[in-house]
């Protein structure tokens, strides 16, 4: 994405919609009000099945909180984000203030640029092993957004639990029903996961060097501030991993059912709350996925 020039509001929203959600379902919206922008997460597209506490939404609005973030200073402006701003509206997650200006530092330019080229991606890794300098600096993009991201010694065991969660999952009428709903889609539709997009299988035996990690927030209570936050750490692991040429695939699977969660986080020797799986390394490029509009998810309620 370019940021030079651009009206920043406008670069913002073109960022925000690019950030991943499940099933690529994008429940946010937004209301743009001269220099401020309101973030909201969308009921009506949240996964009811595999997401009824709508944690996975709030983690892909976390998401799109940063690449709001990172586009404004991008394009030379000082966002200042208030989470969670009225705590009795649980949708509302943000508000971001444009102020400015200011120079961007490189790092931040890089990281906006990366928004439009990151992908999911479920194909196989090749046997080229992550490099340390790289782990060691998802490790820190975590930390910088107040998440902890944690490399399993055992990927074995996190296997194992995939592979138990798409059991359960399998078994599971109404979950069977949703994954329908919105994956293995022709590719005409503006949300959904695309056929094209699909990998071999959720887990990773096809890896011959696999790197796994649980990314895990500190806590995880109400109104669910980590979950919001853990979606800005997310992004930025996902950003400062596509700036270092390496791919990701996300994997939620166990962290969805509540007996599994606890079990990943032990695996995963990760303090505190297992908020998603992520497998790292060297692949072969995937496909972009689509987006709704900016334009159709954004009121600018002083129009009214
Ligand atoms: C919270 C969250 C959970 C996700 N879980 C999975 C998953 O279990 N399996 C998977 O293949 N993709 C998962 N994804 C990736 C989405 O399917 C993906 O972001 C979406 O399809 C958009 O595609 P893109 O990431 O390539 O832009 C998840 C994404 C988020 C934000």
């Amino acid at each position: 994405m370019s940021f030079d020039g651009q009206d920043p509001v406008r670069a913002a929203l073109e960022a925000a919609i690019r950030a991943p959600s499940p099933h690529n379902s994008q429940p946010w919206r937004f209301e743009v009000d001269g220099h401020r922008i309101g973030v909201f997460l969308d009921p009506a597209r949240i996964l009811r099945v595999a997401d009824p506490d709508w944690r996975e939404a709030r983690l892909a609005c976390g998401a799109a909180i940063l690449n709001v973030r990172l586009a404004l200073r991008a394009a030379g402006r000082n966002p200042v984000v208030h989470l969670l701003p009225r705590w009795d509206v649980s949708d509302h997650l943000a508000t971001v203030w444009v102020r400015g200006p200011v120079t961007p530092a490189p790092d931040d330019v890089a990281l906006a640029r990366a928004i439009g080229y990151r992908r999911s991606n479920r194909r196989a890794f090749t046997a080229r092993e992550v490099p340390v300098w790289v782990r060691e600096a998802l490790v820190r993009a975590a930390a910088e957004e107040g998440a902890h991201l944690a490399v399993a010694r055992r990927a074995g065991e996190l296997d194992e639990l995939v592979r138990e969660a798409e059991r359960v999952q399998r078994d599971d009428l109404a979950f069977r029903d949703e994954l329908r709903r919105w994956t293995a889609t022709d590719g005409s539709r503006d949300d959904g996961v695309p056929a094209a997009a699909a990998g071999p299988g959720p887990a990773w035996p096809f890896d011959r060097k696999p790197l796994v990690a649980v990314l895990s927030s500190y806590t995880d209570t109400r109104p669910r501030l980590a979950q919001v936050r853990a979606g800005q750490a997310l992004q930025r692991v996902l950003l400062r991993a596509t700036t270092a040429g390496v791919s990701v695939s996300l994997l939620s699977q166990p962290v969805e059912i509540p007996a599994l969660r606890a079990a990943v986080g032990r695996v995963g020797a990760a303090p505190g709350n297992p908020q998603v799986v992520l497998r790292f390394g060297y692949g072969f490029a995937a496909p972009a996925t689509r987006r709704r509009p900016a334009a159709a998810v954004t009121r600018h309620p002083g129009d009214d």
